[in-house]
């Protein structure tokens, strides 16, 4: 719902200038993926190499946002919903402020992540598959959470008893039982390169 009383203000320093300030674009580098696939680790290693490189970052994650801005959301696909609404509505705040946005949230639906991309300037929203096959993310099991869903103990459990749709045109997709995260991180820098986003 949009309230038509109230208007957007337009402040004197904008993206540009941010961008300008910074020394490289802004973008949302968006990862989605199943569970355990490796979203959070790829990310944390582009992170430190954006970081050595000066570049200024944040990174978004969904078992860190759900602890504080989105804790009051379940997994129904009505709360993993919200729960992107409000994740795309502050990525693209931070887009404002001149940030390259790393983010690392499940996100298994095409329409959610479609919503997301909405509220990026275009050419911003970078789409990243961690494409890591299930069977992989369950074996590893970092957190204990397949063994559970596996059991009945968790309910809706992406890959497990609730959908994952995987993007059909991602920009990059990056299997980590395949590539490791050096080669992940090279990728997705000369992919960053190519879109002229850092130089
Ligand atoms: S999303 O679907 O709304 O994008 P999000 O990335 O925020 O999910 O959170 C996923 C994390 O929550 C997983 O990495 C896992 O640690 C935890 N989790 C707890 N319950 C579930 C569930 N039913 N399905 C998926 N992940 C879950």
């Amino acid at each position: 719902m949009t309230n038509t009383d109230i208007k957007w203000q337009q402040h004197d320093i904008n993206a540009q200038r941010r961008e300008a300030l910074f020394g490289h674009q802004s973008a949302v580098i968006w990862f989605t993926g199943l569970s355990g696939s490796g979203k959070s680790t790829v990310a944390n290693a582009l992170e430190q190499a954006l970081a050595a490189q000066g570049k200024h970052t944040y990174l978004l994650d969904g078992d860190n946002v759900r602890h504080g801005l989105c804790a009051d959301l379940g997994f129904s696909a009505q709360d993993r919903s919200e729960n992107l609404r409000r994740v795309g509505a502050v990525a693209g705040l931070m887009v404002d402020a001149g940030l390259l946005v790393l983010s690392a949230f499940i996100s298994p639906y095409r329409n959610q992540r479609a919503l997301v991309k909405s509220f990026i300037p275009a050419g911003k929203f970078i789409e990243v598959h961690i494409a890591t096959p299930l069977q992989v993310c369950e074996q590893r099991d970092v957190k204990g959470l397949y063994k559970k869903a596996r059991a009945g103990q968790i309910s809706q459990f992406t890959g497990i008893s609730d959908p994952y749709e995987a993007p059909e045109a991602a920009d990059l997709v990056l299997d980590t039982s395949v590539t490791s995260l050096q080669d992940s991180v090279q990728q997705l820098l000369a992919l960053l390169k190519e879109r002229q986003i850092i130089s």
